[in-house]
């Protein structure tokens, strides 16, 4: 059977080729140290689960609105004042299958045939695809080490074109763990501004910064910003809520609207009780979140000591989020070799950078023990030295 030329064109995801080849040799018996996870190991915590427990209970199972609840809305609206100093109305929430899906409706909702949409490189593996759903193009902008793995607002100008209709800006990013600061915003913001660009904010690692480190939202940096600015955020990474599938973007009144209509004629809206345990995770104890941090904020540190004492390694101290992006291109390998040999050799399982549009690095996630980090640590150290 013949499938659309849409659907022919999508990446396929060498994430999951990576996953079902580590979890295939786990079912054999194999130790596999895993440090591909991009979700948080911990459970999410229990008044949310009790609170979705409690509606499922009371028979709260029907249809809700598209965009959502409306006291969730609400609270969502009330998050991003207190937090990020942002001003959206309960109107200009809509509440979606997860941040993933946010990001796509927001796509859908402004992009089209002929548009093109900037991406800074590494990227998180779905924007491109996105794209291509919606009829655009997307533009790569490369960054470096040198700066951070962070896209200037210079290279952001010398990448647009009379075409250019969003950019998408991931901070912290996934997979750099970068985070942007208020003035590096400010300054992209300025170019977008004088050509109307749309911004894709996602913000969905916003919780998990470390150090001193401030994330900033970017429709917050000015009055401009908050006019061009689609900002995603939602619960699967805060509040380790990954498979409840809930996320949310505040937006332009007519972009929210547009978004929302596109839902209603999708998924319809986000799962009914699974709303009531977000209500639950905004308005309830902010403790859990914080200890999480807290961990990520060890393994990091751990991580990072260990991969820099590495020769031929490099690696940028992540600010955000919970992966270490590590530049093997020293070691004379294609990121997918290293990865495919890496776990056949040694048994850890890495994402290539190629699925993030870098050949030069792969990704280590340590959203997993400090016992299997230090394991994996040990072999990946020894496999790289027999290079
Ligand atoms: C940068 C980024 N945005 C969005 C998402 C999707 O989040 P959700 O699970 O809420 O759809 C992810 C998940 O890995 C991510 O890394």
């Amino acid at each position: 059977m013949e499938i659309s030329a849409r659907a022919a064109q999508l990446t396929p995801s060498l994430t999951l080729s990576i996953d079902s080849k580590a979890k295939a040799m786990k079912a054999e018996g194999i130790d596999v140290c895993g440090f591909g996870a991009g979700e948080p190991d911990f459970d999410t915590p229990d008044h949310i689960k009790q609170a979705a427990i409690q509606a499922l209970e009371a028979g709260f199972t029907k249809y809700t609105p598209s965009a959502g609840l409306p006291d969730l809305r609400q609270a969502i609206a009330e998050k991003l004042a207190a937090d990020n100093q942002l001003s959206y109305k309960a109107s200009q929430i809509v509440v979606t299958n997860g941040a993933k899906h946010a990001c796509y409706n927001a796509i859908l909702a402004t992009c089209q045939g002929g548009d093109e949409v900037v991406i800074p490189a590494p990227y998180w593996v779905s924007y491109p695809d996105m794209v291509h759903l919606a009829g655009a193009d997307p533009v790569m902008v490369p960054t470096t080490e040198r700066n951070g793995w962070k896209m200037r607002a210079v290279d952001f100008e010398n990448a647009m074109t009379p075409r250019t209709k969003m950019l998408i800006l991931n901070t912290p990013g996934n997979p750099t763990g970068a985070v942007y600061t208020r003035e590096e915003l400010q300054a992209i913001v300025e170019i977008a501004a004088q050509e109307d660009i749309y911004i894709l904010a996602d913000e969905i690692y916003e919780k998990l910064v470390y150090d001193d480190v401030q994330h900033v939202s970017v429709a917050s940096v000015s009055k401009e910003a908050a006019d061009l600015t689609i900002t995603v955020n939602g619960f699967s990474k805060a509040y380790a809520m990954t498979g409840w599938r809930l996320g949310y973007l505040a937006a332009p009144e007519a972009v929210a609207k547009a978004a929302e209509s596109i839902q209603s004629h999708s998924t319809s809206h986000p799962c009914s009780f699974a709303q009531r345990g977000a209500l639950a995770a905004l308005k309830g104890d902010q403790q859990p979140l914080a200890d999480m941090r807290d961990e990520f904020n060890m393994r990091r540190s751990y991580m990072y000591d260990r991969v820099t004492k590495i020769p031929n390694i490099t690696a940028v101290k992540p600010e955000g989020a919970f992966y270490i992006l590590v530049n093997i291109s020293q070691l004379g390998l294609s990121s997918q070799n290293f990865a495919d040999r890496l776990l056949s050799k040694a048994n850890v399982a890495v994402i290539p950078g190629a699925a993030f549009g870098d050949d030069r690095t792969v990704r280590l996630s340590y959203a997993t023990s400090i016992d299997i980090i230090k394991k994996g640590l040990d072999r990946f150290q020894d496999f790289c030295r027999t290079l």
